[in-house]
């Protein structure tokens, strides 16, 4: 291979460990979080609630948005079987991507915000950020030949690519006046960009999800069914429109509540049901060629059902007014993220690491321990928000008479299981992406290798 391809490889192995340490670090913010919620004022003048939060949600969302787009970009790589377009704007995009992150958590650190919820940091770092993702989408663009008789991962990446461009730009039109002169203007687009950008990285990681089933099995069967191509067009409905279900509490038109209710799950359903067929069509041999992806893939299919049972019922106004802000929302929004997005990521990751090959017992023994670890202490920790966040639900609706404080000390036994269980969670999770670290950083696993097929 040409030494360009090499030197992709590399930078794209430099995502890969920067997007995995973001992982790691963004967890220890939230372990730190959970604990806070225990004993409130722990390590309240160094690093406060306040800031300990953004330092979490945004190292895990990058670690999402900016993984999912490394994943696209390998995989696009391995199936065009040649080199990406430019190895020297990836590298700059890179330098100036690990820069902005610097510079976002190092002034969460010292306490500097100016954002809005979720991108709390100074708005000027946009900037970067926007530059970082147009280079990114003209790499691909340009690396793409041809758009003729593509497979549907093609369209999912490439929607997800321009739809977050997008949206990340339309998440800052409050910076505007015109757009901040009316609060309910604002929040509907504020929540409307949110809704559409998760749909867009949605897209990003459910393109990589069908390129690895297809990997897996060895065919093109997913890539070019009609079940796939329902998802993407269904998916970008959905990203369109399915954000109503952010904005129940607003006094906006009902057109497009009711709109969001009945787009809402109806991509996740179809997800599932195309990772159970293709599960239900690999054969023993294929599954153990590639346990680890294969397992992480189960996973998700495991969490698209709950957090559908979750989200359904939160999706009818009636039932919204009880979870509204409350930790059921939190619950919703980490289960889906730990659940589904990161589980999927860690496929991708470990596919792309391992190539194929055959794992051994001892091997599959320690992986399902650390797996069912990981999803067990999810459960739990997913349950416990929301079942606190539902008492919270009841007490704001219905029992305001009840101080706070008596209805917070309620909560105090969820919020113990719900550390325990993080903190269990974050230990099988970060084992998962030492492993990764550690392949990474001895050799770049990225490079072609010998490969082998059953
Ligand atoms: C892959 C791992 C994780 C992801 C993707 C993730 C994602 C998120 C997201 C998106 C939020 C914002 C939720 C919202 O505003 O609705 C959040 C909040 C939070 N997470 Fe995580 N999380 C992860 C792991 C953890 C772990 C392991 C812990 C604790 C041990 C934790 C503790 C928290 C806490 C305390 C909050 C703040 C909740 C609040 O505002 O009251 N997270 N997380």
């Amino acid at each position: 291979m040409a030494p360009s391809g090499i030197k992709q490889d590399t930078i794209l192995r430099h995502f890969l460990i920067t997007v995995l340490c973001l992982l790691l670090l963004g967890m220890f913010f939230g372990w730190i979080g959970a604990l806070q919620y225990i004993a409130p004022g722990f390590l309240k003048n160094q690093l406060s609630f306040e800031r300990v939060r953004p330092l979490h949600v945004s190292s895990v969302v990058f670690w999402i948005i900016f993984g999912a787009a490394t994943c696209a970009f390998i995989y696009l790589k391995e199936y065009l079987s040649a080199n990406l377009f430019s190895w020297k704007l990836l590298k700059w995009a890179y330098i100036l991507f690990l820069l902005t992150t610097l510079i976002i958590l190092g002034s969460y650190v010292f306490g500097i915000f100016g954002g809005r919820e979720y991108w709390e940091f100074n708005p000027a770092l946009a900037v970067p950020i926007t530059i970082v993702w147009i280079v990114l989408l003209i790499n691909f663009l340009k690396s793409l030949k041809s758009f003729k008789k593509q497979p549907v991962y093609i369209w999912m990446w490439l929607t997800g690519f321009c739809f977050f461009l997008f949206t990340y730009l339309e998440s800052n039109l409050w910076l505007i006046p015109y757009f901040r002169s009316n609060v309910v203007h604002e929040l509907t687009i504020q929540w409307k960009s949110y809704g559409a950008m998760v749909g867009s990285w949605n897209m990003l990681i459910y393109g990589s999800s069908i390129y690895l089933m297809d990997k897996i099995s060895g065919s093109t069967e997913y890539g070019f069914s009609k079940i796939a191509f329902g998802i993407y067009f269904l998916g970008l409905f959905n990203l369109m429109f399915n954000w109503g279900h952010h904005i129940y509490t607003l006094p906006t038109h009902a057109v497009i509540k009711n709109i969001a209710y009945v787009v809402s799950m109806t991509e996740l359903l179809l997800l599932v049901r195309i990772i159970f067929l293709w599960k239900k069509s690999l054969s023993t041999a294929i599954k153990y060629f590639h346990y680890v992806p294969y397992k992480f893939l189960m996973a998700a299919d495991f969490w698209i059902f709950f957090t559908l049972a979750l989200a359904i019922p939160m999706s009818i106004p009636a039932i919204n007014i009880y979870t509204h802000g409350t930790h059921v929302t939190v619950g919703h929004t980490m289960g889906a993220t730990i659940g589904i997005n990161t589980m999927l990521l860690l496929a991708f990751v470990f596919d792309s690491i391992e190539k194929s090959q055959k794992i051994s017992p001892e091997k599959i023994k320690k992986f399902n321990r650390l797996y069912w670890v990981a999803n067990g202490s999810l459960l739990c920790f997913w349950l416990s928000l929301v079942i606190a966040g539902f008492i919270k639900g009841v007490w704001q609706v219905q029992h305001q008479s009840v101080p706070f404080s008596s209805m917070m000390a309620g909560l105090k036994p969820y919020f113990m299981v719900f550390f325990i269980a993080g903190s269990l969670l974050f230990l099988s999770l970060a084992t998962f992406v030492l492993m990764a670290l550690s392949a990474l950083l001895k050799k770049n696993p990225l490079a072609p290798q010998p490969h082998t097929t059953v």
